[in-house]
């Protein structure tokens, strides 16, 4: 019992550093930059040698002659010196990107990879501070500057950074990554999931500099129920109380100085006679500058509200219906993970000739630039926490991993328009302890943000005497705002006749979201709508789909699953699946599919 309750203790404790985390620094995104991006020499490690002690079966740092510990970056003193591995003269991989991508004999690789990569760094100004980020990395991630940990970070899809600072070195400074993809029964997600576990430095990384006084975190919002009032929640570092911090929103005639109290903090608003909203049809963005000591950060955020009304989803007032997609992280024609802004245009774009002012970032936060496209292009966005399936929710652990995620992405993007749902989970079996663990993390986020709509992707089930009543009643519903839920009548239940049939019973008042319908096709296999992955016979499940769900009285908006096809390891039918998940409404080529139409039709003529 008591070494079950070190393990627990030690497993808090390193969830604890992690937490530490959280306070990253807002808007990266607009400052100046010295990227890390390229060619990182690499060292494939699947019994963790780098720094496992063979004494113990755990990852651990010190118990190595530290020399032997790949994270020091040393070298062979001279022809008698005994070294077993050497970072100049590994095999090379390109960041961002996932290893198993780059390289055959990477692609089914579940383990630990080091990375290293060598950089000069001249500072710009005595007592200005030094960081190092990474956008995204998956899954468990252990960072070293010159040999000296810096910590390390849980979760393959949210930003973390470090303080370089004081490790940072004249001339070649060596900075060594340890990123390890093994999928765990405790981890956010667990082990079993429906997409490929890309593994590795999947983001950009790079490193910027602040002044010693600088801003570190802001939140410029419209206030909770507020079309007016402007809420103004700024964190600086550096600066004493009575110290001044500027803001200013020229084309809404904000020009305020504020000093900030002992913590460098300021809670205020501002009131303005009259803004642009940012919406769909009118994607405004406003250039927002903060100034602090000599820090200047300028960002564009829109200003719009968010609501629900029974039914109604309302934005800026107005009843809207959300036209959407589901989205995994994956360029398909490029066949990796997504991350660049050239990557978010593509995925995007497909989006917006879909006919769609929503997209459902499935099933964890994707990179920052599909965001902040987002917020250009007037798509609203639904992000989601990776909480999927069978998630081990009695574990603390596993819940403050699952609070650390969200907390990360919620400082990344709390300031963008687009941003208007925040998900906890997707398709999670009801249960004590399920609904345990999504209501805290409701609270935790109704706690850090009052302005955006929660949900989740919950379930539906049949009626037990008459399987042609669908019944929604997931009690989990009644503490978010959207009832979204996914369903496959057409695909998983019955035909895509089935639909007509069908009856919901749906338990709440609420706006119901379908956060996921569909059915797989190959591209370019054609037939009746009969025969299963044709495209006709996906093209009949959208079009009776549409039909029984136009008929549901609170049926509020739609993400269907999916626009583009994905590799899947749950997937091996040949010739026709071959690794991938056919849901797509285009292929892995780029080939529209006949759905991707029927679709487009619909949310063209779709008016609210
Ligand atoms: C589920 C799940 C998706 C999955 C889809 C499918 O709804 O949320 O992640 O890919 O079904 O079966 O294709």
């Amino acid at each position: 019992m008591r070494k079950l309750a070190t393990l627990v203790a030690l497993q808090l404790l390193m969830v604890g550093a992690l937490l530490a985390q959280t306070n990253l620094m807002q808007n990266t995104y607009n400052r100046a930059k010295t990227t890390l991006n390229g060619k990182w020499n690499v060292i494939i490690d699947p019994y963790d040698n780098g720094s496992y002690s063979y004494r113990l079966d755990r990852f651990d740092e010190m118990s190595r002659s530290p020399r032997s510990a790949y994270y020091m970056d040393a070298k062979a003193k001279d022809k008698t010196d005994r070294m077993e591995y050497d970072f100049d003269i590994a095999e090379t991989l390109m960041v961002p990107g996932s290893w198993n991508m780059q390289n055959d004999k990477y692609y089914w690789y579940e383990g630990s990879m080091w990375y290293r990569r060598l950089f000069t760094y001249d500072k710009e100004a005595d007592g200005n501070q030094v960081f190092v980020r990474f956008e995204g990395a998956n899954y468990h991630t252990h960072v070293y500057l010159n040999g000296k940990k810096l910590g390390q970070h849980i979760g393959g899809f949210t930003p973390f950074e470090f303080n370089i600072t004081d490790k940072l070195r004249a001339g070649n400074n060596s900075l060594v990554v340890v990123v390890n993809n093994m999928r765990h029964r405790d981890g956010v997600p667990t082990i079993n999931t429906d997409w490929f576990n890309y593994g590795g430095l999947t983001r950009d990384v790079f490193l910027y500099e602040v002044p010693a006084k600088h801003i570190a975190d802001y939140t410029i919002q419209l206030k909770k129920g507020s079309t007016k009032e402007i809420g103004v929640e700024i964190a600086t570092k550096g600066l004493k109380a009575g110290e001044k911090v500027q803001l200013r929103i020229p084309e809404l005639k904000v020009e305020k100085a504020f000093a900030v109290d002992a913590n460098g903090k300021v809670s205020t608003s501002v009131k303005v006679k009259k803004i642009n909203y940012w919406s769909p049809k009118n994607p405004k963005l406003y250039n927002v500058e903060l100034l602090a000591g000599n820090d200047q950060l300028n960002d564009k955020i829109g200003f719009r509200t968010i609501a629900v009304d029974g039914s109604k989803i309302l934005l800026n007032g107005e009843q809207i219906f959300l036209k959407g997609i589901s989205i995994h992280e994956e360029n398909p024609v490029r066949g990796d993970r997504a991350f660049s802004i050239d990557d978010a245009r593509t995925m995007l774009g497909w989006a917006k000739e879909l006919g769609c002012n929503f997209v459902r970032l499935a099933h964890y936060p994707h990179n920052e630039n599909m965001v902040r496209l987002a917020d250009e292009l007037g798509i609203m966005v639904w992000e989601e926490n990776p909480v999927y399936w069978t998630i081990s929710w009695e574990n603390e652990a596993t819940y403050q991993n699952a609070q650390n995620q969200l907390a990360e992405v919620m400082t990344r993007d709390k300031n963008r328009a687009s941003v208007i749902v925040w998900s906890m989970a997707n398709e999670t079996p009801p249960g004590e302890a399920r609904d345990k663990f999504l209501k805290r993390l409701v609270a935790f986020t109704r706690s850090h943000d009052n302005t955006r709509l929660l949900s989740a992707a919950m379930e539906k089930h049949k009626d037990k005497t008459n399987k042609k009543i669908m019944i929604v009643d997931d009690p989990f519903a009644q503490y978010v705002d959207l009832l979204s839920f996914n369903e496959y009548i057409g695909w998983y239940t019955g035909k895509p006749t089935s639909c007509e049939k069908i009856q919901w019973k749906i338990k709440y008042d609420m706006p119901v979201v379908i956060s996921e319908f569909g059915g797989g096709a190959l591209a370019g296999f054609h037939g009746d709508e009969t025969t299963q992955w044709t495209e006709e016979y996906q093209a009949a499940i959208y079009r009776e789909q549409l039909k029984m769900l136009s008929k549901i009285p609170q049926w509020a908006g739609a993400t269907p699953w999916i626009l583009s096809d994905f590799r899947s390891p749950r997937r091996p039918l040949g010739k026709i699946q071959d690794g991938y998940n056919r849901k797509g409404l285009i292929s892995e080529t780029g080939e529209k599919k006949k759905a991707f139409f029927i679709l487009q039709g619909f949310y063209n003529n779709k008016q609210r």
